[in-house]
């Protein structure tokens, strides 16, 4: 999930051609239409750090509202605001202490009803995060867990007696030592995958269940459209709590041959993901669910979909999301099997979150960055599947990463460094404008503004028409008015090119093109429309990163600038 931590961590009903009582019963019913988030852009927002409405450093409920103007006029259709529920924010949020309300340091309820409203009215949907592994070591539920061994709480978590030489197995936890913290009042361990501050809940439990679902309901009945599932396939523990295997060198989070053999992805967690989205199915307007699903194969991450469909509609694909190079095979391989994956779901695309370093970082040269960004952004933006986005990104916001053990905030750093650096690098503050403090706050920001905040920000960039966020405003608009873009199927062109990805978004109606240089060298680039069943050799320039002219691309022969990227239209 995060460095050895990150590396780590309906179906469309058929219109039959019916007549009489039948054809009067498809009237009545409607066809179901494709739901909103198949066409959906999602934009990811830290809440911490995306805009301070009251000016004490730390970003606020408010500080979004007021930015809705900027993310409509981007394209966004969704966002995905990370926990902003009441949290003593061992783990930022992470760590909730009460399901049912908002941070004070965020805002109130009020504010966030108004943010619900604001967005409405910009036909902006909003996805809470919803952290159903643990809670805070705070929330009631824990402190009366805690309490005594025969508190009707004691079963919510987990607790176990330890064995002859300490904790009860061998289990470590995903930010590093033991995952059993002993409480002497009870002389029992206490199990959590995350922080000993996370406790986990206990699944097995039907009350933990039904406070959940009931929580859900809450926001759902709010009119929130859905929920991202944190860390949600570690629900589960086995039981018999057997010590887990532990492998040299084999330590990644994911790889069910690793130390978490017996605390992830055990099948139960199946279970609870369908009882979860029935309570959504029973809402109107095609509530979401997009799960954090990690997996070391795509079959694995597969079964989030469930097998009717009847699990998580967008589960996460981290094997995709940490490629580190741009390479050709490797994303062609990788876009294929998401796009074929055995459940034939519906993909989720995404390069960067707040547990990873910016694919900005990950995948620039330094020299070509910015082409490179718009590279990134066409893929995310051209595939079939619903592109999530996270915040920033869209400007070319690197990592800035503290200097000293003394700068940083997040403990995965507090503990590990210098190894582990942790994930503040990621999480600045947006970048507004060239004022003090990139314009995000008045008072000292909680993590430092990027050093480049005066080239890289949203006055500079929006009034430069060559600027990253230019670009990705460009390309979300092409997606929206090109039905290929949206509904084609993906047919990879030139298969055995290293250099150049290419590939159609095809439709009966007429096909788009898409074609990726991941070089720093020109390309001559030569794509046969014939042998993917259209009949035509040149394309109609849609939108490219370099100047093309606005006549047609003779595809049998054209030539990409390092890093260049074409879109054109085909019959
Ligand atoms: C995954 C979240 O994305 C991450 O930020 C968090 O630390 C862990 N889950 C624990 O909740």
């Amino acid at each position: 999930m995060f460095s050895k931590v990150r590396k780590s961590l309906v179906a469309l009903m058929a219109l039959s051609i019916v007549s009489g009582v039948a054809a009067k019963a498809v009237a009545n019913e409607q066809v179901k239409a494709e739901p909103w988030w198949k066409q959906a852009v999602v934009y990811e927002i830290y809440p911490r750090s995306f805009a301070d409405s009251d000016n004490n450093g730390m970003g606020d409920i408010k500080g979004i509202t007021s930015k809705l103007d900027y993310l409509k006029d981007l394209g966004v259709d969704a966002l995905w605001i990370t926990p902003c529920y009441p949290s003593p924010q061992v783990d930022f949020g992470y760590d909730i202490s009460d399901y049912k309300a908002i941070a004070p340091e965020y805002g109130t309820m009020a504010d966030f009803d108004e943010l619900l409203a604001e967005a409405k009215k910009r036909d902006i949907k909003i996805i809470m995060d919803f952290v159903m592994n643990h809670s805070s070591d705070k929330h009631p539920w824990f402190v009366e867990s805690a309490s005594s061994k025969d508190n009707p709480k004691r079963d919510w978590y987990i607790w176990k007696n330890g064995a002859a030489s300490g904790p009860p197995n061998n289990w470590i936890s995903l930010f590093g030592g033991s995952a059993w913290k002993l409480y002497p009042k009870t002389n029992q361990y206490n199990y959590h995958f995350f922080y000993p501050e996370q406790p986990d809940l206990n699944w097995r439990n039907p009350e933990v269940r039904t406070a959940m679902y009931d929580a859900a309901r809450f926001w759902l009945d709010k009119g929130v459209a859905g929920f991202r599932l944190d860390a949600v396939q570690t629900l589960f523990e086995d039981p018999k709590l057997p010590d887990n295997p532990v492998r040299e060198g084999k330590n990644q989070y994911g790889d069910p041959n690793t130390e978490y053999l017996h605390n992830d992805k055990l099948p139960e967690v199946h279970d609870v993901l369908r009882e979860l989205r029935a309570v959504l199915d029973k809402y109107p307007g095609d509530r979401v669910l997009i799960g954090e699903t990690s997996g070391s194969d795509i079959a694995e991450i597969s079964k989030s979909y469930g097998k009717d469909l009847d699990e998580v509609q967008l589960p996460m694909n981290f094997i995709l999301a940490y490629i580190n190079k741009l390479s050709v095979p490797e994303f062609r391989k990788r876009i294929e099997e998401w796009d074929n994956n055995p459940a034939r779901g519906w993909p989720l695309y995404f390069f960067s979150n707040h547990d990873q370093v910016r694919h900005y970082v990950r995948y620039g040269d330094k020299i070509h960055n910015n082409e490179i960004a718009k590279l990134t952004a066409t893929l995310l933006l051209t595939l079939r599947g619903t592109p999530m986005m996270y915040y920033g990104e869209e400007l070319g916001m690197q990592n800035n990463d503290p200097k000293t053990k003394e700068e940083v905030q997040d403990p995965i750093g507090k503990i590990g460094w210098p190894a582990e650096i942790g994930r503040d690098g990621e999480r600045t503050p947006v970048q507004w404008n060239a004022d003090v403090n990139a314009g995000f706050s008045t008072a000292k920001p909680w993590l430092p503004v990027s050093p480049n905040y005066k080239q890289v920000n949203v006055v500079v960039e929006s009034s430069d028409k060559n600027s990253v966020l230019n670009f990705y405003k460009q390309l979300i608009r092409l997606r929206k008015t090109e039905d290929a873009l949206m509904h084609g199927t993906y047919v990879a062109m030139d298969e055995k090119n290293q250099d150049v990805l290419s590939y159609l978004r095809k439709t009966n109606k007429g096909s788009v093109v898409v074609a990726l240089n991941m070089t720093p060298a020109s390309k001559v680039v030569q794509l046969d429309l014939k042998s993917k069943g259209i009949d035509a050799e040149s394309a109609n320039p849609l939108l490219a990163s370099y100047e093309v002219g606005s006549s047609n691309a003779n595809l049998k022969s054209f030539t990409l600038p390092a890093y260049g990227v074409f879109i054109g239209k085909v019959k």
